[in-house]
């Protein structure tokens, strides 16, 4: 079982053969969520703390139920009463956390690049949960699962991915995977949300729903990240629904067993139809947030293992020195 990573940045440093690991173990902790009694040891004795300086509900829930079902002390950082708000920097404030041995440092920050910063100065495994633009690797890994679980794959797909690329870092970690994964990857945006260069992944780009979502099996809803634009990006959120928002209408062009994605939180008649997001037949929004917890929980169990191994050599070392 390959997985040789010390923390979980971005999709872009997993192998496909490391997606898979994560995969398979999450769908074992998939049956262990579904039971009575959700406890595992996989992370007894270790400290996990949460630092989430950009507001999150289910990606923040979700770790600390991952977590706590693992068997770890879990701690949230409340960051809006922390000593961030007097000033503090983001390495200082690591590097306080640091001196409190922590095994495991789930961080989101509004500043793509900052988790990466964070853990090059920390001793622990550290895990992105969302940094600016950039990754959330933890959500595309999600959305692989919800895939795989209900297409019976997550290779020689299409998926088509809409809405606002430009400010989404749940499109550009999901255009890495599903790229690994040798899918088939279209890209639908009105021109003012499709970022530059992004052709270079090798993705086919609409800006029409109905060609794009031609033939596609997996349809995946962006939300509209207002809170990333400065200007305006779109004439209004009307014409921006009439035009790129999926409805039951534009989804016939997708094949008839398409499923429907959204990371939320959804903005129901601006980027989807309420109707069609609570269709139990085409909407598996509700599977993503299940596949959460226990995708979550398997990253942390393979952290953990690393980490512990990694100690297990510094003993020896520290034995026979
Ligand atoms: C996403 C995020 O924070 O990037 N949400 C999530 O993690 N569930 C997408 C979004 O905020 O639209």
């Amino acid at each position: 079982m390959p997985f040789r990573q010390r923390h979980l940045l971005g999709i872009e440093h997993l192998a496909p053969a490391e997606i898979i690991t994560i995969l398979d173990l999450a769908d074992r902790y998939v049956d262990l969520n579904r039971r009575m009694v959700k406890q595992s040891d996989a992370l007894a004795g270790l400290t996990q703390i949460n630092m989430f300086f950009e507001n999150s509900t289910r990606t923040q829930a979700s770790f600390e139920l991952a977590g706590k079902r693992l068997g770890a002390d879990v701690m949230n950082m409340a960051v809006a009463q922390s000593s961030v708000k007097k000033g503090e920097t983001l390495i200082d404030t690591a590097l306080t956390l640091n001196a409190m041995h922590p095994d495991l440092l789930v961080v989101r920050h509004g500043a793509s690049g900052a988790v990466n910063l964070l853990a090059s100065k920390v001793n622990c495994a550290v895990l992105n949960a969302g940094d600016g633009r950039h990754e959330h690797p933890t959500q595309a890994l999600l959305d692989a699962l919800t895939i795989r679980r209900a297409k019976g794959r997550i290779q020689r797909l299409t998926v088509a991915i809409c809405g606002d690329i430009a400010h989404s870092r749940v499109a550009r970690s999901n255009l890495i995977l599903l790229g690994k994964m040798e899918n088939r990857i279209r890209l639908i945006a009105p021109p003012t949300l499709m970022p530059a260069g992004v052709q270079d992944f090798g993705c086919e780009l609409y800006d029409d729903m109905r060609t794009g979502l031609q033939g596609a099996d997996v349809v995946m809803m962006l939300r509209l990240q207002k809170e990333r634009m400065d200007g305006g990006f779109i004439p209004s959120e009307r014409e921006y629904y009439h035009r790129y928002g999926l409805d039951a209408e534009k989804l016939s062009h997708a094949k008839p067993d398409a499923i429907v994605m959204h990371p939320g939180p959804m903005n129901r008649g601006v980027e989807i139809d309420g109707e069609l997001a609570d269709d139990i037949n085409r909407s598996v929004i509700q599977e993503q947030v299940e596949m959460g917890v226990a995708v979550r929980m398997a990253c942390m169990d393979l952290l953990a293992r690393n980490l512990r191994a990694e100690r297990g050599r510094q003993i020896v070392g520290d034995t026979y020195a």
